[in-house]
């Protein structure tokens, strides 16, 4: 169900799947990948444990939340969001899974406010910055976007977005989902993510319980960048989704459910 509130003078806007039953286990808060928005983790909010509320926003300037409004937009900004919609879901500390970009929003997380996360789940992620490579390819991005639109971006993107196993009706509906974000929204998402900083120091300070997740068939971060990541956290679990590429939860959501169900129950019950 969505839902929205004022943050700021902006609206922030959620889907939420409420906990059933007797016994409320916590908040898992989902943060979505670049382009898209919350209505990607469509596929977890019907399968994932009962008594788990979960909660999945849209991040600032996609889906139905309006765009920031700092002069130099960065990663930090939907941090901000984010712990803003745990003070109005008046909930102390969530599990908080991203996948790629939500991964860097969740490490933001990671610095900006550790106390407020009981669990991490790292899904198609990494914790560097982003390589000169990368940066001369946002700019291109950029100007993808000023010549064709989110469309544009999105139908250049699709290829490595989703991996080879993958069936015509999930690249139907990430190219409808990416293609419909709006301009100012994913010129400010290019700058956060060209401009974040580097979170691999981070992963050695985390105590509490983190998943790492990856497709097998992920060509942007993919199973040797989870496994190094699943390395340098202490204690962290692995889980390879076979079949799947950068978006493991939409091309293959049974195994991503498990995994992410499994680590869970096994940490949180
Ligand atoms: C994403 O899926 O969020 C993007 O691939 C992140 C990125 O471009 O670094």
């Amino acid at each position: 169900m969505r839902h929205h509130f004022d943050h700021d003078g902006r609206r922030i806007s959620y889907l939420e799947r409420p906990a059933a039953g007797e016994r409320v286990a916590g908040t898992l808060v989902l943060l979505h990948a670049f382009p898209l928005a919350a209505a990607m983790w469509e596929p977890q909010f019907a399968a994932l444990p009962p008594g788990w509320r979960v909660v999945a926003p849209d991040l600032a300037g996609f889906g139905e939340s309006a765009p920031g409004a700092s002069r130099f937009p960065g990663i930090d900004d939907y941090a901000s969001d984010v712990l803003a919609l745990l003070d109005h879901l008046h909930v102390d500390a969530a599990v908080v899974g991203g996948l790629s970009m939500g991964g860097y929003v969740a490490f933001a997380l990671q610095r900006l406010a550790p106390a407020r996360l009981r669990g991490l789940v790292l899904a198609d992620t990494r914790p560097e910055a982003d390589s000169e490579q990368a940066r001369a390819t946002r700019m291109k991005t950029f100007e993808t976007l000023d010549r064709e639109g989110p469309a544009g971006v999105a139908e250049s993107m699709l290829p490595k977005l989703l991996g080879a196993t993958t069936r015509y009706d999930v690249v139907a509906s990430v190219r409808s989902l990416a293609s419909s974000q709006r301009v100012e929204g994913v010129r400010r998402a290019v700058f956060s993510l060209m401009s974040r900083p580097d979170s691999t120091h981070l992963l050695r300070d985390i105590t509490s319980p983190v998943l790492v997740v990856a497709g097998d068939e992920d060509e942007i971060t993919g199973p040797d960048v989870a496994r190094q990541m699943h390395r340098q956290v202490a204690g962290a679990e692995l889980a390879l989704i076979g079949g799947a590429g950068h978006l493991s939860n939409l091309e293959q959501p049974e195994a991503f459910n498990l995994a992410v169900s499994r680590f869970l129950a096994s940490h949180f019950s």
